[in-house]
């Protein structure tokens, strides 16, 4: 109690120490209190959707959440327990292939809380055959359904949140390095990756008069349940451990923690940007 009371007198004296210094710059501080967050992409808690949901959470945001249903109720059942612990005032089966779904999330948003304010975009699929082989030798099948799921998807969640977004507000999508060079297995999900990149472009230039900010944030290799399909994921993390400036790879919190700060104030300038959360690996020219 009285460490804590000693602790907030000397924040305090360090505010009012750092606007005199500065007396120009406004201090803000990353909080999302009072925003609305939808986040897709929880699978368990090894997911990204969830360093971001937490971080999310922690910075004041009340949040959202789906999950890919399945006909046992499996993943529903996973989803709920992992987000337990943040109590999200919603919690929505949404398969991105399935057009009711996506509209009765957003139904239900309008629904519970008028406006939205976030979107974090965190899913992806390929089919085994574009995971590996040759590339050449993918079908038409499982080609437009990678882009459809992985792609195609952020478009069609922006064209829900826009009317909801009523004083701005700040999406965000997940990438790979994959989708601008090529790294092996990757193969589908790069091209699906690289429209994704274009997708975030097209969608800042559209949605900037509305305020509504539009960024990606590439992460490192990170062990989860979608990377596992991609062969070789322990070699890759080993690889950036090796090569990246920061001798790792990166945590979910740690994209998270970028997320959160991508759909703050603090990023009020920030759109149609690919930033790398990913121990610096993308810099180093030679592996
Ligand atoms: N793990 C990594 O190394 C890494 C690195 C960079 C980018 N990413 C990207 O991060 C995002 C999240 O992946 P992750 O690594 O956390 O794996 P994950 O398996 O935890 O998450 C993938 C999610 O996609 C969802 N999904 C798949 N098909 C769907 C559909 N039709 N409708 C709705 N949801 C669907 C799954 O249910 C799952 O929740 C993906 O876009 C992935 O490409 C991952």
């Amino acid at each position: 109690m009285v460490l804590s009371l000693i602790i907030a007198t000397i924040m305090e004296q360090w505010g009012l120490i750092q606007q005199k210094l500065c007396p120009f710059v406004k201090i803000i501080m990353l909080d999302l209190t009072g925003k609305n967050a939808l986040v897709t992409g929880i699978a368990n808690n090894r997911s990204i959707a969830w360093g971001i949901a937490q971080q999310l959470h922690k910075a004041g945001a009340n949040l959202a959440v789906t999950y890919l249903p399945d006909e046992k109720g499996r993943f529903e059942k996973k989803v709920r327990d992992v987000v337990e612990p943040i109590n999200p005032s919603l919690i929505l089966p949404c398969n991105v292939q399935n057009e009711d779904q996506v509209e009765a999330t957003f139904k239900a948003i309008g629904d519970t809380w008028g406006k939205l304010d976030i979107v974090i975009h965190c899913l992806a699929f390929a089919d085994k055959e574009g995971l590996g082989g040759d590339f050449s030798s993918i079908s038409r099948e499982a080609f437009s359904q990678s882009l459809e799921i992985s792609t195609f998807s952020l478009g069609n969640l922006a064209k829900y949140a826009k009317p909801l977004m009523t004083e701005g507000g700040s999406i965000v999508t997940l990438t790979y390095l994959g989708g601008v060079k090529v790294i092996p297995n990757y193969n589908l999900m790069g091209v699906a990756k690289a429209g994704l990149e274009m997708s975030v472009r097209y969608l800042a230039s559209e949605l900037g008069p509305d305020q509504i900010r539009v960024n990606a944030i590439s992460a490192g290799p990170i062990r989860t349940l979608a990377s596992s399909a991609v062969g070789g994921i322990l070699e890759m993390i080993r690889h950036v451990e090796a090569v990246a400036p920061l001798k790792r790879t990166v945590t979910q919190l740690e994209v998270g923690n970028t997320a959160a700060f991508l759909c703050s104030d603090l990023a009020s300038g920030i759109t149609g940007q690919v930033i790398y959360v990913d121990a610096g690996y993308e810099i180093m020219g030679m592996g």
